[in-house]
């Protein structure tokens, strides 16, 4: 995703902190489920061990996710994990897509460009600077672009538009975006 160095841009699915955060969360919740369980056998003096292992195993891993959390993933804002599965309500229809593109000139595009290049006025002395919309939106679910859209991003100009737009508004300009990626500006 965002805020990364011009030309340090690399391809395909990148893993974040926050995300990675998130994991380790629910792989610790995992390990303390199974380490109750080890109590209540213990205590039931029923066999215990096998199921300590598992439950030092999924710490373990809790424990090495958020290593990686903290050391190998880039530290850059991240939807949470669940956007990722969700889908846009709004339909692919022509409406929808020319209502985005409407919403998108006015409001985005002086930051991103009115081809979601990056190159807005506002654009030019920002830090970071808006992303090629067209290679950062495919590298994206439709979800997580939605969440993008709703809260802004941290650490960067991109503001949160859920008070200024509607959830429909905000989904048009979701289906937009995707046409614009396509190469359908
Ligand atoms: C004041 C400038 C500004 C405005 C206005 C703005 N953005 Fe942004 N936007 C940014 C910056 C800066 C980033 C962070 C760098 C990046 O990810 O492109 C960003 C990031 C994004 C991203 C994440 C892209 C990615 O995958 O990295 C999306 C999607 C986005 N903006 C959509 C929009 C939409 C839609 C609007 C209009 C409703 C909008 N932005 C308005 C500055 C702006």
């Amino acid at each position: 995703m965002v805020v990364r160095a011009e030309g340090a841009e690399t391809e395909g699915m990148t893993i974040y902190r926050g995300t990675l955060e998130q994991l380790a969360a629910i792989l610790f919740v995992g390990a303390a489920a199974f380490a109750l369980f080890v109590a209540y056998r213990y205590w039931r003096r029923g066999a215990w061990r096998r199921t300590a292992v598992a439950a030092a195993a999924l710490a373990a891993l809790a424990a090495a996710t958020l290593a990686a959390a903290y050391t190998v993933a880039p530290n850059l804002p991240a939807a949470p994990l669940w956007t990722r599965f969700a889908a846009n309500p709004v339909p692919p229809a022509a409406e929808h897509v020319s209502a985005g593109r409407t919403a998108f000139q006015t409001k985005c595009a002086v930051c991103h460009g009115p081809r979601g290049r990056g190159d807005g006025p506002a654009a030019l002395t920002m830090v970071p600077r808006p992303l090629d919309l067209t290679v950062h939106v495919p590298l994206h679910g439709d979800g997580e672009i939605f969440w993008f859209i709703s809260e802004g991003i941290g650490g960067t100009q991109m503001p949160a538009w859920k008070n200024d737009l509607t959830e429909t508004e905000r989904w048009q300009l979701v289906r937009y975006l995707r046409e614009l990626a396509a190469g359908r500006p």
